[in-house]
């Protein structure tokens, strides 16, 4: 069953590309949300419109969770559920910059079984099942199990580390405030212990930065205030590529919540892992999102 699930969500996300592919962001309407970066476009909700009329004549008892349709107050429940970010990335795809995708989740009991995030852009296909493994499919429909190996080293810390950092679309406040001081702690040498990491990476795709620490490319995520369909889909991939996920809310998916706060970190022995988490912690001592 999960399997058939996750074929359909591949075919699903495989026909958003085309609309992504086949759209011009440029004459879209190009709405903004908070601000003049929280933007949303046509396509954005043509695509969730699509993806959530075909889940739901395929699996009419299961729930839908969308970043376009999601009202405050929606709840993850403990019913399976589709969470569907139509174009995580919105301001690339606007921007022409090719790092967008689709991200597709089934949760059960508010846990993510089932994660595919596909960039048509690249042609890059991320897939997991819960206890089945991860695996990448690429343009050339070569399919690698994730990580990619060898995965560069051990997880030492940070100092080793090529961090992704997301910016988001609050742009003051305390939240502003916590982003840019753990941006300056991780490129300068000023976190508890003196780690400096390598450099850090903004993509512009939370649910693709997942991906890339699944594979290995990048060693550490870390953004506070993502949604649970920036996230959800991603997650499954990089736990089942022996990456670990640590929230500042775990277990708890309710998206109204404070503290949606996100590590993710590759693959390695689980002591490295932790060993990364804590310095990063530290780091972050009381420091809290606020919502
Ligand atoms: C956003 C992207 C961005 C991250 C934001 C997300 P969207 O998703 O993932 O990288 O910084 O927190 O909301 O709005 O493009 O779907």
């Amino acid at each position: 069953m999960l399997r058939k699930i996750k074929d359909d969500l591949v075919d699903i996300a495989r026909a958003a590309g085309e609309m992504m592919l086949d759209a011009d962001p440029s004459i879209d309407h190009s709405d903004t949300k908070k601000n003049s970066s929280d933007r949303v476009t046509a396509t954005d909700k043509a695509v969730e419109k699509m993806v959530q009329d075909r889940l739901t004549s395929t699996y009419p008892r299961f729930e839908f969770l969308g970043e376009e349709t999601f009202k405050l107050g929606d709840k993850l429940g403990n019913m399976p559920t589709f969470v569907c970010d139509p174009i995580d990335g919105t301001l690339n795809f606007i921007h022409g910059f090719p790092n967008t995708a689709v991200s597709l989740a089934l949760t059960i009991h508010k846990k993510p079984f089932i994660g595919v995030v596909y960039n048509p852009f690249r042609g890059d296909l991320f897939a997991a099942i819960k206890w089945q493994g991860a695996f990448l499919t690429t343009a050339t429909g070569e399919t690698r199990r994730l990580p990619i190996s060898p995965v560069p080293k051990p997880l030492t810390s940070l100092n080793d580390c090529l961090v992704a950092v997301e910016w988001g679309p609050q742009r003051e406040g305390p939240n502003w405030a916590l982003r840019t001081s753990m941006s300056q702690q991780l490129m300068t040498s000023k976190a508890a212990g003196g780690a400096m990491v390598h450099s850090i990476r903004s993509n512009g795709s939370a649910a693709l930065d997942f991906c890339y620490v699944a594979a290995g490319w990048i060693d550490v995520f870390w953004e506070g205030g993502c949604w649970i369909w920036d996230v959800c889909a991603g997650w499954i991939i990089l736990e089942e590529a022996g990456g670990m996920v640590a929230s500042a809310n775990p277990g708890d998916w309710e998206p109204t919540l404070e503290g949606r706060l996100y590590l993710a970190v590759r693959g390695a022995k689980p002591a490295e892992q932790k060993g990364v988490v804590k310095e990063l912690w530290d780091m972050m001592g009381e420091r809290k999102f606020a919502y």
